[in-house]
């Protein structure tokens, strides 16, 4: 199989299951138009977060790592009415860009976006009481993977689903001595995962538009 294979075959998903959508279309071009890389998570992926949250009930989510918002409007219009996504970004540009996405696709009012390094804003958003979430999507720099884990077991209940992107890496997620402090955070999830008593959890490898990677899926008990 060929990555340009993957990507058709994801071409043909989107097509037949998760539906043109004007919204979506313009804010992955509006991301591009800002220069944003296109490092959001592809519309099958998008759509399993939606469907996720939808299986769940979730009315509270924690996003780490917002970009442009792509993965974010998919998680709000998970919601019902009341629900919020809260969603952390280190990066002013991206969160920019990300509010007028917002406007665009009539979810701001379920988006609280905070600017920041994510280490300096979860401790606010756990002083602040905005938790327990329901799900937790970790998809902001992997060096900090670890961490991330921990404060979403903090801010989780029983019940409470965490998710994180980009474990796989084109399989280098299996390279103990990578030198790579992306990899090692990858490594470290795992490692944090296999032995915190309060996660079951497992990883899928994913191909895709977004080539080779994979995402870990846990409950936490
Ligand atoms: N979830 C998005 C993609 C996120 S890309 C989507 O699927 O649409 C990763 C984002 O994490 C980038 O915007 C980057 O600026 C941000 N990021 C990197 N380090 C961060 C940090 N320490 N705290 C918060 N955000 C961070
Ligand atoms: C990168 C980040 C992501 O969240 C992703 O899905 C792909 C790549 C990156 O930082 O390279
Ligand atoms: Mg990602």
């Amino acid at each position: 199989m060929t990555e340009q294979k993957w990507a058709d075959v994801d071409a043909y998903i989107a097509d037949r299951l998760v539906g043109a959508d004007d919204a979506l279309t313009e804010m992955l071009a509006a991301n591009a138009a800002a220069g944003l890389p296109a490092i959001d998570v592809s519309p099958p992926q998008g759509k399993l977060l939606y469907l996720l949250a939808r299986m769940i009930k979730a009315k509270r989510v924690l996003e780490i790592g917002t970009l442009g918002g792509y993965s974010t409007v998919w998680l709000a219009r998970a919601l019902p009415d009341d629900g919020i996504v809260v969603t952390l970004e280190v990066d002013p540009h991206h969160a920019e860009v990300a509010r007028a996405n917002f406007q665009r696709a009539h979810v701001a009012g379920q988006i609280d976006l905070r600017v920041g390094r994510a280490l300096d804003l979860l401790p606010i958003v756990a002083a602040e009481g905005l938790g327990p979430f329901d799900l937790v999507f970790i998809d902001a720099d992997k060096a900090s993977m670890p961490d991330y884990i921990a404060w979403a077991l903090k801010l989780s209940r029983q019940g409470s689903v965490i998710i994180s992107d980009n474990v796989v890496r084109e399989g280098r997620v299996i390279e103990a001595a990578s030198g790579d402090p992306a990899i090692d955070g990858a490594r470290g999830s795992f490692d944090l995962m296999a032995r915190e008593p309060r996660l079951d959890a497992t990883a899928i490898q994913t191909v895709g538009s977004k080539g080779w990677d994979g995402f870990a899926l846990a409950i936490v008990e």
